[in-house]
């Protein structure tokens, strides 16, 4: 048993909590658009709101679990994060996480792309399974999404699309 523990632990130190080892390092830092983003019209503004609403009922509560501990403020760390080295690995990912997508101030995200386009990425990597990472999803199973919450992301995205045409 500690052997499989000791196992894991050292694949999780060599890919940190993991995403798919890409490195975006060398790519320009995306600009950080604040999600005071100001809806150029009354409108758009109620739209967003009404995206959000459905967000907060139904969504929010998966990205809690799922999610958050990368995309948010609310990282609860794990037990191993303050093993010596690990800690770094974990805030470079949270960091590269949050410089693409935050969650924290709800819908429309703080992010580096328009909220429709947020929506989009979102759906892309639900429906291609690459978040969350699977090397996080080796220590944290209870965050893999089941089919019926990845119905339910994309039935979202869905019905805040067409209410954003
Ligand atoms: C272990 C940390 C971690 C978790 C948990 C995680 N992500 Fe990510 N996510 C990342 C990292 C790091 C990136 C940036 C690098 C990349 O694209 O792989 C990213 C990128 C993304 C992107 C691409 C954003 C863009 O504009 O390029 C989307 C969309 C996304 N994540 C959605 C999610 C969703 C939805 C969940 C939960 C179901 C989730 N992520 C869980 C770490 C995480």
């Amino acid at each position: 048993m500690n052997t499989i523990v000791l196992f894991l632990l050292t694949f999780t130190i060599q890919n940190s909590w993991g995403h798919g080892g890409e490195d975006h390092s060398k790519k320009k830092s995306p600009k950080v658009v604040h999600n005071s983003i100001v809806a150029d019209s009354k409108e758009l503004e109620v739209v967003y709101k009404k995206i959000n609403t459905s967000y907060l009922k139904k969504i929010k509560p998966i990205f809690k679990t799922s999610c958050f501990d990368c995309h948010s403020s609310q990282t609860v760390f794990p037990w191993y994060y303050e093993i010596p080295g690990i800690k770094q690995l974990i805030d470079s990912d949270i960091k590269e996480a949050k410089s693409h997508l935050d969650f924290s101030n709800d819908y429309p995200f703080i992010s580096h792309d328009s909220p429709e386009n947020d929506l989009k990425s979102i759906e892309k990597s639900i429906s291609e399974k690459t978040m969350p990472p699977t090397k996080y999803l080796w220590m944290h199973s209870d965050a893999k999404l089941s089919q019926k919450e990845v119905e339910e992301i994309k039935k979202w995205v869905k019905e805040s699309l067409e209410a954003l045409k």
